[in-house]
Formats: structure tokens, sequence, C-alpha cells
């Protein structure tokens, strides 16, 4: 290691990986954890007893359950934290997220066995759902953090299947959704945020290259679709005579698809990833089509234009097919351009190392994209194996994320002293 550079444990985070990857472990070897979970609660008491046990620190669970704990650094000085969040997708794998929780860990552990004397007070943070989820809250922790989310405009959140309510599943993870509003971290708490995540796409390996710094983080932009048609026999309503909800939606989901392709940007995407009809029965022509679609872009801009462009398609589909289309605006998340600063400490150290880096924008969204609103924040991706990820495949080689922690703990110790 060059010199003057401190290095992290790398046995110690390989081992943390594999242990808290087997918290919601499913038999085709994806993560089952995501908030309201058994998983992701036992998730959450490993990682407690971590840093109570392993580290020492004081652990603090705010009223979205987001879990915190700080060591070292002169009080009255600005934190800088570093963190990512704990759940994962259905079928997940196990670096998105996890990585940059246990890297964390991983850090705080350095410090205090290194007997550091930081100015600056370190902090740990694994964020409640930052993953889209069953009460339709993604990046609840980070949110709330920033002051984003309203916990009187929350009391009805529950899972549509099991009836499960945001309000019990945050009680159960230690968190209180009529306090809320507590969870709301003041501006100049911290003097940094750093977060540590797989790159979940294969631009670094497709360069050769570990690390990468990140420069942009997407706006992400969701609504919840509606078409209601009319049910109807399968066999005696002749074709003129249908208002097939599904067809509907195909064409409204076409029309969507045509709208983002034809915006004219490569880095602008639309997914429409939750598709059901009712009453869905093999005789009856679907009365009901219900759809998530989102758009990702940085410019929010271009999103308004391929909005537009599905209004005057959904004006056409309304009237020729005698439906009606109901759209209800999820999520409207601006993107984020993260600070120059902190950057440029990363790169610093990456420097230092030697170490080949590539500047990405990002369009999967991260709980960095709320943080930065808070405070100066920076984001480090890590190769991803085929840039697979959401899914049992995604891979990233320890080495790479060993670098990884190397480049965070020095970038600490940087902006600590700075
Ligand atoms: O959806 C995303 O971009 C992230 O993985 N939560
Ligand atoms: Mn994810
Ligand atoms: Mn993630």
């Amino acid at each position: 290691m060059q010199k003057g550079l401190w290095r992290i444990n790398g046995e110690r985070l390989a081992r943390r990986l594999d242990e808290l990857a087997a918290f919601g472990l499913n038999g085709a070897g994806g993560l089952d954890r995501g908030f309201g979970t058994k998983a992701e609660l036992a998730a959450r008491q490993y990682l407690i007893g971590l840093l109570e046990k392993e580290i020492g620190a004081a652990v603090s669970i705010d009223a979205a359950a987001n879990i915190w704990a700080t060591v070292g650094g002169q009080s009255g000085r600005p934190a800088i934290a570093v963190g990512s969040h704990h759940d994962t997708v259905p079928n997940g794998g196990k670096y998105d997220g996890a990585l940059g929780v246990l890297l964390a860990v991983e850090i705080a552990q350095c410090i205090k066995e290194s007997g550091l004397k930081l100015r600056h007070p370190f902090t740990v943070v694994s964020f409640t759902a930052e993953e889209p989820n069953v009460f339709g809250l993604s990046t609840f922790g980070s949110r709330s953090a920033s002051g984003k989310l309203r916990g009187a405009s929350l009391i009805e959140a529950a899972d549509p299947d099991s009836g499960l309510s945001l309000s019990a599943a945050l009680a159960r993870a230690g968190g209180n959704l009529a306090e809320l509003d507590s969870a709301r971290v003041e501006k100049g708490a911290f003097k940094a945020f750093l977060e540590c995540h797989i790159e979940q796409g294969a631009r670094l390996e497709k360069a050769g290259a570990a690390l990468a710094t990140v420069d942009w983080i997407t706006s992400i932009y969701r609504e919840h679709v509606l078409v209601e048609g009319e049910p109807n026999h399968a066999g005696t309503t002749m074709m003129p005579d249908r208002h097939d909800a599904l067809m509907a939606a195909a064409a409204f989901g076409l029309a969507f698809e045509q709208a983002v392709r034809g915006s004219g940007r490569e880095d602008i995407v639309g997914t429409i990833g939750e598709f059901a009809i009712s009453p869905n029965a093999v005789n009856i022509i679907p009365g009901q089509a219900e759809l998530t679609m989102e758009i990702r872009c940085i410019e929010r801009e271009k999103v308004g234009e391929v909005l537009a462009d599905l209004a005057a398609a959904q004006k056409e589909i309304e009237k020729e097919r005698g439906v009606r289309v109901n759209r209800r605006v999820v999520l409207d998340q601006p993107g984020v351009w993260l600070d120059g600063g902190v950057t440029g400490a990363m790169e610093e150290v990456l420097g230092k190392m030697g170490e080949k880096c590539l500047a990405l924008g990002s369009m999967a969204g991260h709980d960095a994209v709320h943080m930065a609103g808070l405070t100066a924040a920076g984001m480090l991706f890590v190769r991803s194996a085929g840039g697979k990820s959401h899914c049992p495949e995604e891979h990233s080689d320890i080495k790479d994320m060993v670098k990884a922690g190397d480049v965070l703990l020095n970038t600490v110790l940087l902006l600590d002293e700075r």
C-alpha cells in the first residue's frame, strides 16, 4: 500500500458480506430482504450487533428506523457520514446497498482500532427502505432524514396483500410513524456524506476499471396508472363493442415506450415494471388494468417532454377505445449533481493509489440523492460483473470492494483534515 495510506481489513469485509447475505437468502440464491420482512428485521439486528459489540458504538434508531452510529471526533463539529441501505429488491443481489453499509462499519472499526483521532465525528448510517417496497415508498429513510416525507400523509400506507401498515412495520423496526418528522436531520449536522455502491451497469467492466466517482444521480418520475374499460363476455362481445382495458393499457405502454425512445436522448429510460389486470379470467374481457411506469433522466425537462407526448397519445386511446386512463404521480424525485469537493478528495486518494478511475452518471437512484440536500455528498462506484444487478447473479470482486474501502477510509481522513 502506498506510503501514508491506510487500508481496511478485507477478510473481515468479505466475511461480513457473506454473513449479511444470509438474511433473506432464497432457494434461487437471491435475496428477499424488503422492508417489512422478517429477514430485513434480522439484518437490522445483525448490523446493530456489529456496531454495538464489535465497535462499541452507541447505536440510535430514528423515527424512520434509520440505523445511526457515531465514533470519535470532537463534539460540536459536524460529522462525516458514510452509509447506504440494507434492504434489497425481491430476489436481489448481495451487494446492492449492503456493500455501502458494511464498508461504513469497516471504516468505523478501522478508526477505533487504529486509535486515529479524527477532528470530525464519523457516523455510520443504514437507511430504511431505499428500494421500492410493499408500502410504495422508496428511499423512505433518506427522504425522512432530509425532511421530504411527512408522517401525517402516510398514516394509511399499508401492504395491499398482507394489510401490514407502514406504521406497524416501522414500529417493529424501532421507528415511529407519528414522530416521523423528528427523523429530519438538521442542515449543518454533517460535513459530508459518502456512499459506496456497486455500479449496477457494465461501463466499468468495459473500461477495465474497478472504481468510478459519480458526477450525478438521475431524476426518477413514477406514476400509478389505472385503465378502466368494461368487463364482458369473451365470446359474445363482438370486437367493435369491446372496451378492453388490457388492450388499451398495452397501447398506452407502447405509446409510452415510443415517447421515451423518441425523446432523442441516450440517457433517458422508461419502464413499466408492474402490470396487473382484473378480473384476470380466461373468458372475461379485462375490465381494469393497473400498471406503474417510471421515467429516469438527469434532465427533468426531458421527462416533461415525454409526458406531454404521452398525454396526447392517451387522449387518442381513450377516445378510440372508450376507456378511462387514470394517472397518479407516485414519485417526482429531481436528479442531483454530487459535490465536487468530496469527489475531488476521492480522486486525490485514487491518484495516490495509482488507481485508474472513471467519472460516471448514475441512472440508478440512491440515498445519496437525498443526503445531497443536507450536505456535500459524493459516491464511489465499484465494478459489477457483467453489469448485472437486482438479481442473484449480482457480483463484485472482493479485491475491487477492498480497494473501494481503502479509498473511502483515506477520503474520510482527508476530509477530516480540511
Ligand atoms: O431503483 C433504483 O435505481 C435503486 O436500485 N433503488
Ligand atoms: Mn437497488
Ligand atoms: Mn441500492
